[in-house]
């Protein structure tokens, strides 16, 4: 029987006795208490506690289910057995208030022995303790003597809180000659004896502290993996090697090139896994992201496309293979081929976002493994793989697992912490005691386009959370005066860098970056020498820093103009990050734009810079402005007076951002990457001066 008879074969016998057969819910659950769709009774889960009616007696589906977060957990193991998966299907059956232990078990009896023809001698199974019911009717209908487990192996329930009870499984003893013991037996995970079917009796109600209270009904939740079923029904030891798991990994040596051995077998298996579980979670709504589902989904991609790299395979695989799960599984599951242009697409994307991020994470890893102690990672390494390369916690555990290697978990969640406490301090950290000084005077930032020499007050001192009167050498501090040249971070514009001098031009401290608290410009840096409040220092930006961000935010405005003239007039600016000499830019546009567009976009801003021509800085009422056709930024507040900035003929635009006076000045520019953000939103990012020189 192929894996999808057996799925069509367990509906038909439910539906001949008296089921209602229903569609698979959604991975998501309508439950904030789940990542995703664990078990068959999720969605059923308000009939079982009795908060919703049922909508019939019997009720019997394939449910599709994920296991890779939370209380049920099956991630790590993927690929180093038969068994396991993070996505699989769920044959189940319901009884809301209808039969209860005994008809649940006749019918199980019989589907597997009449139908699917099993062996009853091979079948063993296990009740509760305390079920003396069960262990009863067992004996009643089979003869058989169950094995009496405790709560670990026979109660059941989807998460800590919910509908839950004892619950009896069928084991299949896949022959003598595997290793392994009796179900509850010391060895029991030997491979011999496999858990094929569970019936649980849900009779109580478990609420936060861990009171159970009986259930209105007595119901019956039934689950049976459909991987499993097959394996057995199909001869096979490993769920791997059923049809379904043999096409979707001929379809793996396909578009890697690469053919199945026992040396890569595992990798096989984690890429056939991964595929249906990011496949089918993307399908059903999951974006990839960096918490909850999203993450997970996120992680399994990633673990993936390492298994692909281990099979010498470059860049995009699960993309490359959806097509092979929908002609396996579409049939089953319409949803899949029903949105296989965004599945794609997004699959794609993450894949190309993390291409790169995998081959150099690997170098750098694999650099830091001669220096390892005692065969354990730095806590510290594994942070930079996951801060800098995007490798997730368990990716790096799952790359070193293969070579003995450690990693230092608690060192990295020490890392983790340190960073979440250095970005709280730098960004929202310092800007709540800022804005709890109601008495700070608004820095006249004036020269800020025009830096002069000139000679400013200290107003204030801000250390370690505290305002201050003195601070010494050596202290990290944000210092605010009366008046400054720098530009404070404002409008996508990272802040000036530069010194704070004694008159003599003595380095009193080096300035990091300039912030911005509402009209206040904060000098952010470390002391070079003591400094008071009421001491006289000269600002002085780093002019060279301030060209090449003056640079980068014209050229800003060019490809800004350059998209518009190339995609459409509609495109509009969503945000944007000017950097020294770098140049992030956000824009709405519905679509991926093609190499020929990107070129396009390139030469014409190119085109504009070679060109060299003049940039005007002129500042004027917003009336003004508008006559002259300035571009405004969506949804920004203006003042009454604003300053434009032309370039030539091609763009203008109202900026409050430093500019400079020629296009010549940017030298050249260069489209890095262009990728979607969100739905309708497009990012690109570009070098400019001697950078993309
Ligand atoms: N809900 C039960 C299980 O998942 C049937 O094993």
């Amino acid at each position: 029987m192929t894996y999808n008879d057996i799925r069509k074969a367990f509906l038909q016998y439910f539906e001949s006795h008296g089921h209602t057969i229903v569609p698979s819910a959604s991975l998501i659950p309508n439950d904030p208490t789940l990542l995703f769709t664990v078990a068959g009774m999720v969605p059923w889960k308000g009939i079982l506690q009795g908060t919703e009616p049922a909508f019939a007696p019997r009720v019997a589906d394939v449910q599709k289910c994920i296991r890779a977060g939370g209380k049920h957990n099956d991630l790590e193991d993927v690929g180093f057995d038969g068994r396991h998966h993070t996505f699989f299907e769920m044959l189940g059956n319901w009884s809301f208030g209808d039969y209860f232990k005994e008809g649940a078990i006749e019918m199980s009896w019989e589907l597997l022995t009449k139908v699917f023809g099993l062996d009853p001698e091979r079948i063993v199974v296990t009740t509760h303790h305390s079920d003396e019911e069960a262990t009863a009717i067992w004996k009643k209908i089979t003869g058989k003597d169950a094995i009496r487990l405790g709560d670990k192996d026979n109660w059941w329930s989807a998460g800590d809180t919910g509908p839950c009870g004892p619950c009896t499984e069928m084991h299949y003893d896949m022959g003598a000659d595997l290793p392994g013991g009796l179900p509850g037996s010391s060895n029991e995970d030997g491979g011999r004896f496999v858990e094929i079917w569970n019936d649980v009796f849900m009779q109580f109600d478990r609420d936060a502290n861990g009171n159970l209270t009986p259930l209105p009904k007595q119901n019956v939740d039934t689950g049976a993996g459909l991987e499993r079923f097959a394996s057995i029904l199909q001869g096979k030891t490993d769920n791997y090697d059923t049809d379904l798991f043999v096409n979707l990994k001929r379809a793996v040596s396909d578009i890697t090139g690469v053919a199945e051995t026992s040396e890569n077998i595992a990798s096989f298996k984690v890429i056939t896994d991964h595929l249906r579980s990011v496949g089918f979670a993307i399908a059903d709504g999951v974006i990839p992201s960096n918490t909850d589902r999203g993450y997970v989904i996120r992680r399994i991609l990633r673990r993936a496309m390492r298994h692909g790299q281990i099979l010498g395979h470059k860049g995009a695989l699960l993309s490359k293979l959806y097509p092979a799960l929908i002609t396996e599984m579409g049939a089953a599951y319409p949803e899949l081929a029903a949105n296989q242009a965004r599945v794609v697409e997004i699959i794609q994307n993450e894949e190309n976002a993390f291409a790169d991020m995998l081959q150099n994470g690997m170098k750098l890893l694999e650099s830091e493994l001669p220096k390892l102690n005692n065969n354990v990672l730095p806590g510290d390494v594994a942070f930079k793989l996951f801060d800098t390369y995007g490798f997730p916690l368990d990716l790096t555990q799952m790359i070193l697992r293969d070579r003995n290697i450690d990693v230092d978990v608690s060192g990295f969640e020490k890392s983790m912490a340190e960073q979440k406490e250095r970005s709280r301090a730098n960004t929202k950290g310092t800007r709540i005691f800022w804005e709890s000084q109601t008495d700070l005077a608004a820095t006249d930032d004036s020269a800020k386009y025009a830096p002069v020499s000139m000679e400013s007050r200290v107003l204030s001192i801000l250390r370690n959370g505290e305002f201050i009167e003195n601070a010494s050498a050596g202290d990290e501090v944000e210092v605010a005066l009366d008046k400054t040249t720098f530009y404070g971070t404002q409008g996508g514009q990272v802040g000036d860098s530069g010194e704070l001098q004694t008159a003599d031009g003595g380095a009193v401290m080096v300035v990091t970056e300039a912030g911005r608290v509402d009209n206040v410009v904060i000098h952010k840096g470390v002391l070079k020498s003591d400094l008071h409040v009421g001491d006289v220092v000269l600002p002085v930006i780093n002019s060279a820093v301030r060209q090449q961000t003056a640079r980068a935010h014209t050229a800003t405005h060019l490809l800004q103009a350059a998209l518009r003239h190339v995609l459409n007039e509609d495109v509009e600016q969503r945000g944007s990050k000017v950097s020294p000499d770098s140049v992030r830019f956000d824009f709405s546009f519905g679509r991926a734009m093609t190499a020929e567009e990107k070129q396009a976009v390139e030469d014409l801003v190119n085109q504009w810079i070679a060109s060299d021509m003049p940039v005007e800085h002129a500042e004027m009422t917003m009336d003004e402005a508008v006559k002259k056709g300035a571009m405004a930024l969506f949804g920004e507040k203006y003042g009454d007076t604003v300053k434009v900035i032309t370039a030539g003929d091609v763009s203008c635009e109202l900026c409050g951002g430093t500019h400079i006076y020629h296009t010549g000045e940017i030298l050249k520019a260069k489209i890095n990457k262009e990728k979607s953000i969100s739905s309708g939103i497009r990012r690109i990012t570009m070098s400019v001066g001697t950078l993309a020189e």
